[in-house]
């Protein structure tokens, strides 16, 4: 960090030092865990007296700013309310000040220790059952390193495909082939950053501004963002027992975006009489289908019915697909396979508008998938999420009084319906006063629910923890009844 000091001002080069220091860590440029240089170094750099910079290290940490440990260095330890004035600055006592340079300035009056907040006023989560994130534990680190060596011993393919690294596409379209039965071309296969760029692509290739766009609701509140983002009429569609009520789409609507597999967040599979009437809906209406399969790969009981894509052959329904359950969102690797109308404007729209991942990634996901790999750590996780799946559901059943869990097959996460009357934020908020992090439904609704439900993630938490984490979440549903 760069340190102004100007010898020729009034004040001392101690208060100066002092103030700059000070004023980093309020404004949040030096962060809790940041560390300070070495006062002999700091010192060197600076051309002062070691001694200046050891005193008003000392003033910082006897106000708490940071903290010092012979041999460890000084650490910064909080942050400061951003609106706590840096008048503190000028008042480093004068016996400080006086003593640190052999520059003058005028004494000034101790200060008021400053009002300082630690970054985060929540307790502690003990128990994390917020919907998302796979494992990490699980990641397939070894795997991982050693595809990313093999793919930077190879050069990166120039020029760039806009769809996406060649090699990646055809592993992946061979791959949903022999696991879902989704037919295509790798021509008809974008690379995208996520799912969430694929609901970008395909908004931009599409949609027109007040374009109706039919989403389930409660659904998946990042695609309907998406589709809102480029300027679509958003209307809400309710979920039953069956999946997506079809019969509710208006006429109108020029996109219909689903989850079919495992619908977000209610976990409802669609059944096969509601697939076949968005499909004939689809080719009635000239609509496009959005088929959202982000998380079928653990399916935990029962078989999969067919993706709609399967039973379209692919003419209306865009099949999406996504590596952030699987592998993890940070790696940002999803794909679209989209129907052959679509191909050529959307390898335009793709060189004007943007590119994938990168190019590493794309090869060591290539990579992971061809030797086997990736198959070894579905088949691992599978195990390891339907456990998981199996305590929770069981634990949910043994507090009736607070959680009636909608049946599902597949994913991580399930939710359960509240008793009538509990507020679900009031729920969540009580939750977290006991450790808990879960998420309500409320981001997923359009229109307000008529029964509170939470979202009960279990992909971060491990089995033998379920019951605890869930008697808690009891607890907390009783408090906010
Ligand atoms: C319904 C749904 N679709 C897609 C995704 C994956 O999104 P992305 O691939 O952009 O991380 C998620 C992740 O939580 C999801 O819940």
């Amino acid at each position: 960090m760069d340190l102004f000091l100007d010898r020729s001002q009034r004040r001392t080069i101690g208060v100066q030092l002092y103030g700059q220091l000070r004023e980093a860590i309020e404004r949040g440029r030096l962060l809790p865990g940041d560390r300070l240089p070495p006062s002999r170094q700091l010192a060197d750099e600076l051309g002062i007296a070691r001694h200046t910079v050891t005193t008003v290290y000392g003033r910082l940490a006897a106000e708490g700013f940071i903290d010092g440990h012979a041999g460890a260095g000084s650490v910064v330890t909080t942050t400061v309310t951003a609106d706590h004035t840096l008048d503190g600055a000028s008042d480093l006592t004068s016996d400080g000040a006086a003593s640190m340079s052999a520059t003058t300035t005028a004494a000034t009056a101790p200060t008021a220790a400053p009002k300082m907040r630690r970054a985060s006023v929540d307790p502690p989560v003990r128990f994390d059952l917020r919907v998302g994130a796979p494992d990490p534990e699980l990641f397939p680190l070894v795997d991982w390193r050693r595809a990313v060596t093999w793919s930077l011993q190879r050069p990166p393919s120039m020029p760039p495909d806009p769809e996406g690294d060649i090699d990646l596409r055809r592993s992946i379209t061979r791959w949903i082939g022999r696991s879902r039965s989704v037919v295509a071309g790798v021509d008809q296969l974008h690379l995208t950053a996520g799912a969430q760029q694929a609901f970008d692509l395909v908004a931009r290739a599409l949609l027109r501004s007040g374009d109706v766009v039919a989403v389930e609701d409660p659904g998946y509140h990042l695609a309907r963002r998406c589709f809102e983002v480029a300027g679509a009429r958003i209307v809400g569609i309710p979920v039953d027992d069956h999946g997506l009520v079809v019969d509710a789409i208006p006429s109108d609507a020029r996109l219909v975006y689903t989850t079919p597999s495992h619908q977000m967040p209610l976990g409802v599979t669609m059944s096969m009489p509601r697939r076949v009437e968005l499909l004939a809906l689809g080719r009635r209406s000239d609509l496009v289908i959005v088929e959202d399969d982000y998380d079928s790969e653990f399916r935990h009981v029962d078989r999969p019915l067919e993706p709609l894509h399967r039973l379209d052959r692919g003419e209306r329904v865009v099949y999406v697909g996504s590596f952030s359950k699987t592998l993890g969102p940070a790696l940002r690797l999803g794909f679209a396979v989209v129907p052959r109308a679509l191909v050529d404007p959307l390898r335009e729209l793709r060189a004007a508008v943007g590119w994938q991942p990168p190019a590493t990634d794309q090869s060591a996901l290539h990579r992971l998938i061809t030797d086997g790999s990736f198959d070894r750590h579905l088949r691992r996780t599978r195990r390891v999420y339907a456990e998981r799946h199996r305590e929770l559901r069981a634990q949910l059943a043994a507090h009736p009084d607070s959680f009636t869990g909608i049946p599902t097959n597949a994913g991580l996460h399930i939710t359960a319906w509240l008793p009538h009357g509990c507020d679900e934020a009031a729920a969540v908020a009580a939750a977290r006063d006991r450790g808990v992090a879960v998420e309500c439904l409320g981001a997923y609704r359009i229109a307000p629910g008529a029964r509170g439900a939470l979202a009960i993630g279990f992909g971060t938490i491990a089995s033998n923890a379920i019951a605890d984490a869930i008697s808690t979440l009891a607890d907390a549903v009783g408090a906010a009844r």
